[in-house]
C-alpha cells in the first residue's frame, strides 16, 4: 500500500471539506474502522511498517480534529451573526393603559388613611333597607326610602345609597377602637345630567374611641383636604343635618383655584363644599351594642367624582363614564 499517497489523498480531502458533515465523511473514509489504514494496521507484521502507518495515521487524524474545530467554529459564527436580535431596533410601541380617574382618586384617598392607621373595608353594593335606612336612623317616610328615589330589588333589598351602612357593618363585627374607610359605589334612582349620574362613587370614614371630639375630625378633614388639594388648603365646617350624625356638619374647603379670592369654580364664595360630617349619633352605638356612655366617634361621606371634577374643573360628570379617550387620557 502506498501510505504517502493514501496520506496525501487524505489531507487533500481534509482541507477540501467545507462542513461539519464533510469532514465527518472524510473521518469516515481515512480513519473509519472498515478503510485502508486501520485495515492495514491491524494485519502489519513487522514494527518498521507498523511505525509508518501510525504515524500517517496520526497526522491525518490530527489534520480531520484541527478542520473540524475550524468549520464548527465557522458555522456557530454564522449562525450567530444570523440569529442576532437587534435590541436596539425601535419596535412599534404599546399603548398602555392606565388607572380610571375615580381608581385613582379612590386609591389616593386610601392611602392617606392607611398612612394615619385606619383600615379600608368593604362594602355591599346590595343592601338591605336595615343598614341602609333602619339602622342609620332614617326615619319612617324619609324622601330616600321611597322607590322614586333609590332602586329597590324588593321592598326590604335595594342598591345602597350611599356608603354609611358599612358604618354599621363594620361596629356589629367588632369592638372599639374602629378607624376605617370603606369606598365604593353607590346608586340613586338620578336622570344623567352634567351634575347627576346614577351611579357614583363615595368613600366613607368612621373613627369611634374614648374621647374622640369634633375637633379630631377637623384635623382629619384638614389632612385629607390638604393631600387632595394642596397644603395651603383651609378648612371650615358648616351645621347641616344627618340621620346619623349629631351635631352634623357640611366641610368646606378654601378653593384651590382662587384660594379663597372668589372665581368661578367656587362661585365667587371662595370656599367649595366637599361633603358630609357628624359625629356619630349615640342611637347608632345603641343599635350596635357599644356603650355610648363610653365612646364617641365621627363619621364623614364624601363622593369622590365630586373630588375628581374640583381638582381637573371639567364640567360634566357623564364624561367620567363615555370613557373617550381623549378625556381619560389627560388623568
Ligand atoms: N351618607 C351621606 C350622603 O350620602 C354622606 C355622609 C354625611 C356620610 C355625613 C357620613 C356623615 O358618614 O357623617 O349624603
Amino acid at each position: 500500500m502506498d501510505v504517502e499517497a493514501l496520506e496525501r489523498a487524505a489531507l487533500t480531502a481534509v482541507a477540501a471539506a467545507a462542513s461539519s458533515d464533510e469532514i465527518e465523511a472524510v473521518r469516515v473514509e481515512y480513519l473509519g474502522r472498515k478503510s485502508a489504514l486501520p485495515l492495514a494496521l491491524r494485519e502489519v507484521r513487522d514494527a518498521e511498517t507498523g511505525r509508518t502507518l501510525n504515524d500517517a495515521k496520526r497526522r491525518i487524524e490530527a489534520a480531520v480534529g484541527e478542520r473540524a474545530d475550524e468549520l464548527e467554529r465557522a458555522e456557530l459564527d454564522r449562525r450567530l451573526a444570523e440569529e442576532r436580535v437587534d435590541v436596539t431596533l425601535p419596535v412599534r410601541a404599546y399603548a398602555r393603559g392606565r388607572l380610571h380617574l375615580i381608581t385613582q382618586i379612590r386609591r389616593e384617598v386610601e392611602d392617606v388613611f392607611l398612612g394615619l392607621g385606619y383600615r379600608v373595608v368593604d362594602g355591599r353594593e346590595v343592601e338591605s333597607t336595615h343598614y341602609n335606612f333602619d339602622g342609620l336612623n332614617f326615619p319612617a317616610g324619609h324622601p330616600a326610602r321611597s322607590h322614586l328615589a333609590s332602586l329597590f330589588l324588593d321592598e326590604q333589598t335595594l342598591l345602597r345609597t350611599e356608603t354609611s351602612p358599612s358604618q354599621i357593618r363594620t361596629m356589629e363585627g367588632r369592638q372599639p377602637p374602629v378607624y376605617i374607610v370603606s369606598l365604593g359605589r353607590v346608586y340613586r334612582r338620578d336622570t344623567p345630567d352634567a351634575t347627576h349620574v346614577p351611579i357614583f362613587h363615595q368613600v366613607e370614614g368612621l373613627a369611634v374611641d374614648e374621647g374622640i371630639t369634633l375637633a379630631d375630625l377637623k384635623g382629619t378633614l384638614d389632612f385629607l383636604l390638604r393631600k387632595l388639594f394642596g397644603e395651603q388648603r383651609r378648612t371650615e365646617f358648616r351645621t347641616h343635618y344627618f340621620p346619623f350624625t349629631e351635631p352634623s356638619i357640611e366641610a368646606y374647603v378654601s378653593c384651590h383655584v382662587c384660594d379663597g379670592a372668589g372665581c368661578p369654580v367656587c362661585r365667587h364664595s371662595g370656599w367649595i363644599e366637599v361633603g358630609g360630617a357628624g359625629m356619630v349619633d349615640p342611637k347608632l352605638f345603641e343599635f350596635v351594642g357599644y356603650d355610648p356612655e363610653r365612646y364617641t366617634g365621627f363619621a364623614f361621606g364624601w363622593g369622590l367624582e365630586r373630588i375628581a371634577m374640583l381638582r381637573h374643573e371639567f364640567p360634566d360628570l357623564r364624561e367620567l363614564w363615555r370613557n373617550d379617550l381623549r378625556f381619560t387620557r389627560q388623568f
